[in-house]
């Protein structure tokens, strides 16, 4: 077996992370909602911008406004859990679809929602097959859009509840999509029934949206034009004022976005990260990237249980194997700027939707790296899809960069993605997947890690013969698996 010589380990965590606040994280972490609602980066944290605007214009205690806050950044953590079950209704890009419903004003029947149900129902399918998914989509639309919003919006409120956040902020979340006029889902609430939070996060993203694809005063406009049918007609008036004041929509552009949503998180409530804290948003992350796709059901957390088999077997010490807990589980994070269309399809991908593939780990990089002191978490994060030679992706990094935590991920990703069973195949025996692993890590994979990970199984279920097995079994069907390492 050729082994490679592998950059020293740079797992220790040299950066501080005693001094971040939760709000630091969160902020970054919500680009990654923003992605999979089909928005651009930065779209929560303008949001909660112009709603922490809003809240102290009106002059809400300054205690609620913490729980307003974290309302705001979470709003979309339900996001991904229906991202599958929308897909499958559309038979069509959820992502893009996603996006567009948030301009679209879809509780009126008109051109307006058959336009958006033309251009997003069944796009690539054949006349008659797209007329009778439209016919279908359209008699069970209003069920559709119910059940879809209740999976969001409970999930939603069930991440907040995770990361310990109050109730005040999961039922804002839960109401998010309620209207004034009792016409929003899933219960549909009226007037003052609905939450304040939830009043104010819906009228705050709508107004995000419309200002950056349509600009200010399309924006003012819309809050207008739903005034009394979506909004609070209060909440509509205050914003109309600040927006007058030249205050509403003020130093909204640009990277320094974050450092504003930071510095808005009321005083008195801010709440600096501990060890456990940190833990916790992971696991929160995770369970919402693993939420995208059935087919990545717990992904996340298996990569996370292999790479720490990895780290205790090469004995890398308390320190390093949490720092790899963390990358592991939010290495996929990009993915879920990847579209359900590709992540189920199960058929083999085309050029274009491989290169779609191919970006989710840049995406990665760009989300955490926002993190204060997750520079080299992000980096590592990023290349569990890179290989040795230099055929991997994003970067195409080769085995001088890849360092000891990289290549832990890299191998403990591979091993969770052939284990599980995904859109074009069944699970794969346990002895297979070492099979093929077995034969990339030649060239490819970094063999300690991987000797590492056998060991680590063969002591959990000993008497498996893993190695021999592994040797004994035809290595054709590597070339079919490539797709399997996404
Ligand atoms: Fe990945
Ligand atoms: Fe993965």
């Amino acid at each position: 077996m050729r082994t490679v010589k592998s950059p020293a380990p740079k797992t220790d965590r040299t950066e501080d992370e005693s001094v971040l606040r939760v709000s630091q994280i969160i902020s970054a972490l919500s680009y990654a909602l923003d992605l999979t609602e089909g928005q651009p980066m930065g779209h929560s944290v303008r949001a909660c911008i112009i709603g922490m605007r809003i809240a102290q214009h009106i002059g809400m205690p300054l205690q609620e406004q913490g729980d307003l806050y974290y309302s705001l950044l979470l709003k979309d953590a339900g996001c991904s859990s229906n991202a599958s079950r929308l897909f499958h209704i559309l038979s069509a890009d959820e992502i893009r679809a996603k996006g567009d419903v948030k301009t679209t004003d879809w509780t009126r029947v008109g051109w307006e929602s058959l336009q958006y149900a033309i251009t997003h129902v069944a796009t690539g399918a054949p006349f008659l097959e797209r007329v009778r998914t439209l016919l279908r989509v359209a008699a069970t639309q209003q069920r559709d859009s119910c059940e879809l919003v209740k999976i969001r919006c409970e999930r939603g409120a069930s991440v907040a509840r995770r990361m310990g956040f109050s109730e005040a902020v999961a039922a804002g979340i839960f109401s998010l999509d309620e209207h004034w006029n009792g016409g929003g889902y899933p219960d549909g609430l009226r007037g003052k029934e609905l939450p304040l939070f939830s009043r104010i996060m819906n009228l705050a993203q709508t107004l995000e949206v419309f200002l950056v694809n349509r600009g200010a005063e399309s924006a003012i406009a819309v809050a207008g034009q739903r005034s009394g049918r979506w909004f609070d007609p209060d909440l509509v008036k205050a914003v109309v004022s600040l927006h007058h004041a030249g205050t509403l929509f003020a130093d909204l552009e640009g990277e320094k976005v974050l450092q504003h949503v930071v510095a808005l998180e009321p005083e008195h409530r801010q709440i600096l990260v501990n060890e456990e804290m940190l833990d916790g948003i992971c696991m929160a992350f995770a369970e919402v990237i693993d939420a995208k796709s059935p087919f990545t059901f717990r992904h996340s957390n298996g990569v996370a249980d292999a790479a720490i088999a990895i780290g205790q077997q090469l004995d890398l010490g308390a320190q390093n194997i949490t720092f790899l807990r963390r990358a592991a589980l939010l290495h996929d994070i990009g993915k879920l700027c990847v579209s359900n269309a590709i992540l189920e399809k199960p058929d083999k991908l085309n050029n274009y939707e491989f290169e779609v593939v191919k970006k989710h780990p840049y995406y990665t990089f760009e989300i955490l790296k926002r993190i204060p002191g997750f520079g080299n978490l992000s980096e590592i994060a990023a290349s569990h899809h890179e290989k040795l030679d230099g055929s991997g992706y994003f970067r195409g990094y080769g085995a001088e960069q890849l360092s000891l935590p990289a290549r832990i991920l890299v191998v403990a990703d591979i091993y969770d993605a052939l284990a599980a069973k995904r859109p074009y195949r069944d699970a794969m025996p346990i002895e297979k997947v070492f099979s093929i692993m077995q034969d990339e890590a030649s060239k490819k994979l970094d063999p300690q890690c991987l000797e590492a990970l056998t060991t680590a199984h063969r002591k959990e279920s000993p008497g498996s013969g893993l190695t021999d097995l592994a040797r004994a079994l035809n290595n054709s069907v590597v070339s079919n698996q490539k797709e399997a390492f996404v």
